[in-house]
């Protein structure tokens, strides 16, 4: 068969065989390009992904975030621990008990938690849909124009596919900035619950002094459970609801794991960005990680101080803690590794011998030529408003608090519905509308008020510190008024009725006029910032329409020159890379090992947080307690171990798999020395980090005396 891709012209499987190193995260259907018997597989391309028959890629499950695997006919599901961390700490803020802390056990099926605000997504099909898409804007040239009935047809096809069905998920995704589209479509679970979490000081024993390191010892998993309406759809939750039956499920691995051996997964990586240009690296260098990381640590601090001696507001912040830590922290291994490794002069070296290969050939250049200096304009235009886009970004997201949000959000939503359905946000298509609205009944299980005053306090203070010329006049009502900052939020958090849910409720039944009559104050504020983020939206549909073009063509000129086979970047869809088993070298004369091991974890132990080991388990340490799970060459029971596979945030709790398919582990992290390594790959040094399965076992088994687990799996 003619491969689809030959038409696109930059994917010609002729190239794909001199792959050598482990870089890529490819998708399914360029599996049969991989040549996988001549590196190790025992099992086939079709073995892996078959678009007619069931195969290992059946059983693995999209979190919205992370990634897992079915492990048993009855819908058990294996993630990492801080996959589950979200809806641990929803059902501790609900029942004011610590499951991150303490963890969760279910001692049968009638115990399970529901995981408030999971779901889970298990792929139906996926179809290369490029060429319906761009038939649908052929003749446009406009840019803009062109990007913005893609986009309508996008939503348009999506909502067609999911037809109205609350447990249908669609997603169409854009590869190589536009040169490829695939649809995706999912079965949407909607009552996913927890089965067995370990306490923290297994499931994220290390915290983040040992996040993104190596060598690890955590045991960052958690087991959840699928289930389904008696009549097969993904209803919420309910008591009448029965375990799933998946169509496939994953085989625990029989046989020892040792260094070399090849190694794969199957997950959905979030976001690389492996074909940008110089201008894209120093714009995130110093205008994205740089100064987050300030901005991050400065909200940390705020939490930190909160949350010391105050358990109402330890549970209610614990995921917004862990999620900025942990953002931090790569943001801070991105500056490291692009500073020390003279990224960004590399790149430019890289990108001035493209340009003389271009410049050398006369039909590339006029197609190419001026490829580098548009971009380059491109990001002087972002230079332009940095300050005020800053300042003006804190209201919504992180950055603001819980009531603002909820005030915010309806009142967009209002104003889009006011629109013609064809002209409304992707994000506001009726149907996303109504799945957010079904997220507003755990919507304050994360509002502290002190901390939700002290968020919304801080970025008008930040926007009082603008220029005069440059500062946001839809803020001068409060800036320019007769109260001091503090005094207003503290009236506007008296006044509001943003506090009551069904206040919150009743304001998705109202047109934007009715919500401007509430007079009331956190949604005044928003309303009267609404133009200027309107303004912001529109301008940043021109920037994207641009940036894509001129990244499709960077792409482009790239290929001419090198002529190899490219995978797309990630971009939250199913992906498939390999490696083996293998250390690495960190610096000069050290070599890390690619195993640790239980007594590494005891090893570890100062009885603190986070390395306060349970006694349990360094008893069973001491007494060589290991059941079946001790690993014959180690002497002793894996913990951890590192691969060479290609991932990225997103993969979290991705199954890992050897040779013959079956399960070895679950990634759950990168290695800071790599962690540059969502703009380029480097064969030396990235290695992804996986909690052995044997760890997992162990735990289950002796650890929490879950047999019934094993006995589920097959063990
Ligand atoms: N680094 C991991 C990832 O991004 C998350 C680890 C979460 N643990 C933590 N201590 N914050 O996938």
């Amino acid at each position: 068969m003619i491969n689809k891709y030959l038409s696109i012209g930059i994917f010609c499987p002729l190239f794909v065989l001199n792959i050598q190193a482990e870089e890529g995260m490819w998708q399914l259907s360029q599996l049969p390009d991989l040549n996988l018997e001549k590196i190790g597989f025992e099992i086939s391309a079709g073995d892996i992904y078959s678009p007619d028959k069931l195969s290992i890629s059946t059983a693995i499950v999209w979190l919205g975030g992370c990634s897992a695997s079915f492990v048993s006919a009855d819908g058990l599901v294996l993630t990492n621990h801080h996959c589950a961390y979200g809806s641990l700490q929803r059902n501790s803020a609900k029942d004011s008990i610590d499951y991150i802390d303490e963890g969760f056990l279910a001692k049968d099926r009638s115990e399970e938690l529901p995981a408030i605000g999971q779901h889970a997504y298990v792929l139906k099909s996926m179809a290369d849909v490029t060429d319906v898409i761009l038939k649908s804007v052929k003749g446009i040239e406009a840019l803009t124009e062109k990007e913005k009935r893609i986009e309508q047809k996008i939503t348009a096809m999506e909502k067609e596919a999911e037809n109205d069905r609350e447990d249908r998920y669609c997603y169409i995704a854009t590869n190589y900035n536009g040169k490829q589209y695939v649809k995706y479509l999912f079965n949407k679970y909607q009552d996913v619950r927890i089965v067995f979490a370990p306490p923290a000081a297994i499931g994220n024993y290390g915290g983040d002094i040992d996040n993104w390191m190596w060598p690890r010892h955590t045991g960052d998993f958690t087991y959840l459970r699928v289930y389904q309406a008696p009549d097969g759809s993904g209803a919420k939750y309910s008591d009448d609801n029965i375990p799933l039956k998946p169509g496939n499920y994953l085989k625990i691995a029989k046989t020892d794991l040792k260094d070399g051996d090849m190694t794969f997964i199957l997950g959905y990586p979030g976001r690389t960005m492996r074909y940008r240009s110089s201008y894209s690296v120093d714009w995130n260098l110093n205008r994205t990680y740089i100064p987050r990381i300030e901005r991050f640590q400065s909200i940390l601090d705020i939490i930190t101080e909160m949350s010391n001696e105050n358990q109402e507001a330890k549970l209610k912040l614990a995921s917004y803690d862990a999620g900025l830590n942990n953002t931090m922290k790569n943001f801070q291994g991105n500056v490291d590794g692009m500073q020390s490794s003279n990224f960004i002069e590399n790149k430019r070296a890289f990108e001035a011998d493209l340009m003389s290969f271009i410049n050398s050939k006369r039909k590339l250049k006029k197609m190419y030529g001026d490829v580098m200096e548009k971009i380059a304009a491109q990001y002087a235009i972002l230079e332009q408003s940095y300050d005020y886009d800053q300042v003006l970004e804190n209201f919504g997201g992180y950055t603001i608090g819980v009531l603002y949000n909820l005030g915010s959000k309806a009142y967009d939503v209002a104003r889009e519905r006011a629109k013609p359905e064809t002209d409304r946000r992707p994000e506001f298509s009726e149907k996303r509308v109504k799945d957010g609205m079904a997220n507003l009944d755990y919507a304050y299980l994360r509002f502290y008020e002190p901390f939700d005053k002290t968020m919304l306090t801080r970025a008008l203070q930040q926007a009082a510190k603008l220029p005069e010329e440059q500062r946001i006049t839809a803020l001068d009502f409060i800036l320019k008024g007769s109260m001091e900052i503090d005094a207003w939020v503290d009236d506007a958090f008296a006044k509001t009725g943003l506090k009551d849910i069904a206040y919150v409720k009743d304001l998705y039944n109202k047109t934007p006029e009715e919500i401007e009559a509430l007079n009331d104050p956190l949604i005044d504020l928003a309303i009267k910032l609404y133009d200027a983020k309107d303004r912001k939206y529109e301008e940043g549909k021109v920037w994207n329409a641009q940036i894509q073009d001129l990244r499709k063509k960077y792409i482009d000129a790239l290929y001419a020159w090198k002529g190899q086979s490219l995978y797309p970047d990630a971009n939250s869809t199913m992906r498939f890379t390999f490696g083996k088993v293998k250390g690495y070298k960190p610096a000069d004369g050290i070599w890390y090992e690619p195993f640790t091991t239980l007594k590494g974890v005891v090893e570890k132990d100062t009885g603190e947080e986070p390395f306060n080991n349970p006694a349990k388990l360094t008893e069973l340490s001491r007494s060589k307690d290991y059941g079946k799970w001790i690993d014959p060459e180690l002497g002793d029971v894996p913990s951890c171990f590192l691969a060479e596979c290609d991932i990225t945030g997103g993969n979290s709790g991705s199954a890992v798999m050897n040779a013959k398919g079956e399960l070895i582990g679950l990634a759950f992290d990168g290695n800071y020395e790599a962690m540059t390594s969502d703009w380029l790959y480097n064969p030396e040094l990235q290695r992804t980090i996986v909690v052995d399965i044997r760890y997992v076992l162990f735990i289950t088994d002796k650890f929490a005396g879950a047999d019934y687990l094993l006995k589920e799996m097959g063990i």
